[in-house]
């Protein structure tokens, strides 16, 4: 069977391998810390549930138009307006089926061959795969957990080339956790002005900042950019609405119309009953936002303490997201099974084993030797998850 070249470059996702292996386990009637998984484990919020009830009781089961209803685009651009300090209009949204696909959307229309994509390390393990899957090459900057996880002015400069086709900037990150101050970001900004490519703003996890960080939009930083600054946005974190597969991406007309093109050959448009829930979690009430938040932050603070007792763990505290990201150097040399750990994912796959943790590789993310630990879970499976990683790193130690 001959598959597609442009495949050959491109790594199936860690992230769901490592689910996989964890599921197997727990079919097996293993109990397993999932600290792997990136999603929220909260509901989300009734009013968006009613929403979907209510479409289905109307009968909304046609198609709609293949960027979204209109109701839902307006409502995406008065978020915009409260939340991003900018104010698109709705010829500019593509409501997609996830941010993922906002972004899957984007490489088919922007990225082709001779394409540089420049995408700060430790990366969302998509980003460069979906650059790869265009033939386009994602260029890896990378940053240092003793800079923050933040890249500098000077060291995105350095990388962009007369072949720069986009920046891909996520803030807050996954898999770090990191969020830039607005200063930060300005600086970045004022680099992107001196050049001529697309600015990919990944705002996903932009309400989940902590100890009342601010979070600034790049599209409120710098209106200027607008003309080449795309948004792409979500319900999957801010309203714990993963599986119901809505985002969206707010990007100038021309561009925005060519992603009406693409989504009009590909999927058509995302479910509409899961438009309906989205439009009643932008518009219904937001409090379970804040309630989410606070619970996050309470879990990070449990989360890097319990991984900072483990002996050869060391975790720095994360703005943003919910993901702590942890050196596990620490571990290396340690006697698992015939050998002795000497990779992150040795780590991750001890862990799994012997700790029934499910963490991912930061391979997967651009950056060996650490781990993804999510804390999406609650504190009581946190606390007994890494009590479970300090018993099986002890009794390796022996
Ligand atoms: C940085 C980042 N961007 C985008 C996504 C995709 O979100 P969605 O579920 O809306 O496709 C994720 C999900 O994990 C993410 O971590």
């Amino acid at each position: 069977m001959k598959l597609a070249a442009r495949l050959h470059a491109v790594q199936p996702s860690v992230t769901l391998a490592m689910s996989a292996r964890a599921a197997e386990l727990r079919q097996s009637g293993t109990d397993v810390f999932a600290f792997g998984v990136g999603e929220p484990d909260f509901e989300p919020p009734d009013a968006v549930l009613d929403a979907a009830r209510e479409a289905i009781g109307k009968g909304v089961s046609k198609y709609t138009a293949v960027t979204g209803i209109a109701p839902l685009k307006a409502a995406i651009c008065d978020h915009a307006r409260r939340k991003k300090g900018f104010s698109p209009v709705p010829e500019q949204v593509t409501v997609t089926v996830g941010a993922k696909h906002a972004l899957f959307n984007l490489a088919i229309a922007l990225f082709e061959p001779g394409d540089e994509v420049l995408i700060p390390s430790p990366f969302w393990v998509s980003y460069p795969e979906q650059v790869r899957m265009m033939g386009a090459e994602p260029v890896i900057v990378p940053t240092r957990e003793e800079d923050g996880w933040r890249m500098s002015g000077a060291a995105l400069a350095a990388a962009v080339t007369p072949r720069t086709k986009a920046l891909i900037l996520c803030t807050p990150s996954n898999p770090t956790g990191a969020a830039y101050t607005p200063a930060e970001l300005r600086a970045l900004l004022e680099v992107v002005r001196a050049g001529d490519y697309w600015l990919i703003a990944d705002e996903i996890y932009a309400e989940l900042s902590y100890d009342g960080a601010s979070i600034r939009s790049v599209a409120e930083l710098a209106p200027d950019l607008l003309d080449r600054t795309v948004i792409v946005d979500g319900g999957s974190t801010t309203y714990a609405m993963t599986g119901w597969r809505i985002g969206w991406a707010i990007s100038p007309r021309p561009l925005a119309k060519a992603l009406d093109t693409v989504q009009g050959q590909s999927t058509t448009n995302p479910s509409a009953i899961a438009q309906h829930a989205a439009l009643a979690a932008l518009t219904g009430p937001q409090e379970a936002i804040s309630r989410m938040r606070d619970a996050f932050q309470a879990r990070r603070d449990v989360m890097v303490a319990e991984l900072n007792a483990v002996p050869g763990v060391r975790c720095r505290v994360p703005e943003g997201a919910f993901y702590a990201f942890a050196d596990c150097r620490g571990l290396y040399g340690l006697p698992w099974g015939e050998k002795r750990i000497a990779s992150d994912e040795d780590v991750a796959f001890f862990l799994l084993e012997k700790a029934h943790v499910a963490a991912v590789p930061g391979g997967a993310f651009g950056a060996p030797g650490y781990v993804r630990f999510s804390y999406a879970t609650s504190e009581e499976r946190i606390r007994a998850g890494v009590a479970s990683m300090r018993q099986a790193v002890a009794a390796a130690r022996g």
